[in-house]
C-alpha cells in the first residue's frame, strides 16, 4: 500500500475564470488571478491498494457514490495513466469549512487531491506539472497548487495551461471578509456555468477585455494599490455575473441581501474605507480589505440584514504534502512543496 496526505486552500478569484476554450481539458477562455485562503483548507489522504476492487471516496466522514466519486476517480485513472499503475485507491477527504457554506470546495479539493495521489503514485512532478493535474480535476484548483498570489496563465492546450505565484502569502496582508447569505435556490454547478457562458452576447466583449484588467489586477497586487485593485475586481466580478446574467437560460446566483452588501460596500468606500467586493458563482460575498479593517469590516457585515455568518481569511500558501510519505514499497520520501 502506497500513502499521501495533502492540504490545500480554497482561492478568491480577483479576475474571474468564465467559461472554456476547451471544455474537456478545462482550459479556460480568459487567463485569472487569485488569492488563496490560509484558513479554510481541505485535507485529503489517498491510498493506492491492492486489496481494493474499486476506488472509494470519502468526503468529511461520508461514504460517497454517484457523481462526486465519479469525477474522483476519472482523476485518479488519469493519475494512474501517468504512473503507469492500476491499483485503486482509497481517498479520505475533509475541509475545516462548513459545505452548506457555499464555499466552493472543489478547487483546494482537487489541488490536495492532485498531490496527494501523485505523491502516494510514485510521481515527482512540478509545480506547473501539479497545477495542471488539479485543473483537469477542476480549472480553477490549478490556482490553489501555487503560494499566496496567483496568475492561471490561460494557455491553448494541457501543456501550457497552469498556475503560478505572482506574489506571495506575505506580500500584502490582505483579508478577505466572507459573507455568508442565507440560499434557498439550489446552486447550478459551475461546469454547468462555463456551458452557458458562450451563449451571452457579452462574453466574447469579456474575455477580449481580459489581458487589460489581469495587468491592472497583477500591477495592483505588486504595487499593493488598494484603490486600483478594488476597481479592477468589482469590474471583473460585475462582468462576469453580467454575463452570467445575460446566458441562456439565465444564471442568477444573487440573492437579495448580496445586492444589499454590495451597496454597503459602495457607501462604506465612499466614506472613504478602503474595501472592495467579489463575488464567485454564489450568492455569498467576499469583501477584501486591508487587515488593519478586518474587525470594523467584519462587524459592519454582521450588522446587514441576511447575512448569516461571516469568514476570514488572510492570503494562503501552497499545496503542501502533510505528513512523511508512508509506504510498504521502496518509493522515495515526500517532501513539502513549499
Ligand atoms: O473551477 P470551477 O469550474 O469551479 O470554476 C470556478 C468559477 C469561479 O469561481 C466563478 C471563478 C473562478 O475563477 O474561480
Amino acid at each position: 500500500m502506497a500513502t499521501a496526505t495533502a492540504i490545500a486552500h480554497p482561492n478568491i478569484a480577483l479576475i474571474k475564470y468564465w467559461g472554456d476554450l476547451i471544455p474537456e481539458l478545462h482550459i479556460p477562455a480568459n487567463g485569472s488571478i487569485s488569492m488563496n485562503l490560509e484558513a479554510l483548507c481541505t485535507h485529503t489522504k489517498v491510498s493506492f491498494d491492492q486489496a481494493l476492487q474499486h476506488d472509494d471516496l470519502v468526503l468529511n466522514g461520508k461514504s460517497m457514490q454517484g457523481e462526486a466519486h465519479n469525477r474522483v476517480s476519472n482523476f485518479l485513472g488519469r493519475v494512474r495513466n501517468l504512473a503507469g499503475l492500476s491499483l485503486f485507491a482509497r481517498v479520505e477527504s475533509e475541509n475545516n469549512f462548513p459545505m452548506a457554506a457555499g464555499i466552493a470546495s472543489s478547487a483546494s479539493g482537487f489541488a490536495a487531491l492532485a498531490l496527494a495521489a501523485s505523491k502516494a503514485a510514485g510521481l515527482e512532478l512540478d509545480e506547473a506539472e501539479l497545477s495542471r493535474l488539479a485543473r483537469s480535476g477542476s480549472g480553477s484548483a490549478c490556482r490553489s497548487i501555487p503560494s499566496g498570489f496567483v496568475e492561471w496563465q490561460a494557455g491553448h492546450e494541457d501543456h501550457d495551461s497552469h498556475a503560478h505565484t505572482i506574489a506571495s502569502a506575505n506580500h500584502w496582508d490582505l483579508v478577505d471578509c466572507i459573507a455568508l447569505v442565507d440560499r434557498e435556490e439550489k446552486p447550478i454547478s459551475s461546469s454547468v456555468g462555463h456551458a452557458l457562458a458562450r451563449t451571452s452576447p457579452l462574453q466574447h466583449a469579456r474575455v477580449v477585455d481580459t489581458p487589460r484588467r489581469l495587468d491592472i489586477c497583477r500591477t495592483a497586487i505588486l504595487e499593493r494599490d488598494f484603490n486600483k485593485l478594488a476597481q479592477v475586481i468589482e469590474l471583473d466580478s460585475n462582468l462576469m455575473h453580467a454575463v452570467m446574467l445575460t446566458s441562456t437560460p439565465p444564471l442568477i446566483y444573487w440573492q437579495p441581501a448580496t445586492l444589499s452588501i454590495i451597496l454597503a460596500v459602495q457607501d462604506w468606500r465612499e466614506e472613504g474605507l478602503p474595501v472592495a467586493y467579489t463575488i464567485d458563482a454564489g450568492p455569498n460575498v467576499h469583501l477584501l480589505c486591508p487587515a488593519a479593517l478586518q474587525e470594523q469590516i467584519v462587524s459592519r457585515l454582521q450588522n446587514l440584514p441576511g447575512v448569516r455568518q461571516v469568514l476570514t481569511s488572510h492570503p494562503g500558501g501552497p499545496a503542501v504534502l502533510d505528513k512523511p510519505y508512508a509506504s510498504s514499497e521502496s518509493v522515495s520520501p515526500a517532501q513539502n512543496q513549499a
